[in-house]
């Protein structure tokens, strides 16, 4: 049985006061929800915040990124042993903004995924593809070749116990969603990739469907026998829809 995932994906948004009342809120609702795994990802800098209200909860943290490397002259970046010294169970790697807006290649996406896994953090694993590519009928391509830049680097090891989430482009802040036909197409694709090397990898892996899922559509979403769990941009940032979608995973 793979256990639901529901991940909250802050980007750059709130400040202090917004994050304390987002914590608050979640944490008043939890109560409900024992059986899915819950996870904020907020920017660095809120992260000494969420350490200090969570610990003890049964809700966990992570970054949205790290750094590929393990210390010295980077400027700006931030390494897997310091998210960790702050407590933080996971991490996203590969998210689409990464890959889009900052240059973020497969072979990089893939050094950071196993940096982060060989350090003891859990990857979550983002992959998915543009509208042009949906269009084009290579979204398999797209994806088989994001998980093939990680089984190269790493082996099918490295993805031992890892998230993946999949997450198609066009649908992520746009309001369009997958169809639960289309995600769960995708995802069972994602599964078979795994399977060709591992099939215990396979079935265990916890794939979470992202791109502007909501209350209103997580029901039918999660209920797919291939998604596992959500991660959340936009309707994370309350606390009441986040629960909500929650309690859907649970
Ligand atoms: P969204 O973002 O829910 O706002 O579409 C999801 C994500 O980017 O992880």
């Amino acid at each position: 049985m793979r256990q639901p995932l529901v991940a909250g994906n802050w980007k750059l948004n709130g400040s202090l006061a917004s994050t304390k009342e987002l914590l608050a809120g979640i944490k008043s609702g939890l109560a409900e929800v024992v059986n899915a795994e819950v996870v904020v990802c907020p920017p660095y800098v809120f992260i000494p915040e969420v350490q200090a209200q969570l610990a003890g909860s049964s809700i966990a943290w992570g970054g949205q990124n790290l750094s590929a490397e393990a210390g010295g002259a980077f400027t700006g970046e931030i390494s897997a042993s310091m998210l960790l010294d702050f407590g933080c169970k996971y991490v996203l790697v590969g998210h689409s903004e990464r890959r889009m807006l900052y240059g973020e290649d497969n072979a990089l996406v893939a050094k950071k995924f196993v940096v982060a896994k060989k350090s003891g953090l859990i990857p979550i694993l983002c992959v998915g593809e543009t509208l042009e590519e949906r269009q084009q009928g290579i979204t398999e391509d797209v994806v088989a070749a994001q998980l093939a830049a990680v089984i190269d680097q790493g082996g099918i090891a490295a993805l031992d116990g890892a998230v993946i989430a999949y997450e198609p482009v066009w649908a992520i802040g746009t309001g369009m969603t997958a169809s639960p036909e289309q995600a769960q197409t995708v995802h069972a694709y994602i599964r078979s990739q795994l399977a060709q090397h591992d099939g215990a990898v396979a079935s265990g892996m916890r794939i979470l469907y992202g791109g502007s899922m909501k209350p209103e559509n997580a029901v039918e979403l999660l209920t797919q026998s291939d998604i596992d769990g959500g991660l959340i941009g936009g309707a994370a940032l309350k606390a009441e829809g986040f629960l909500s979608i929650c309690k859907a995973a649970n």
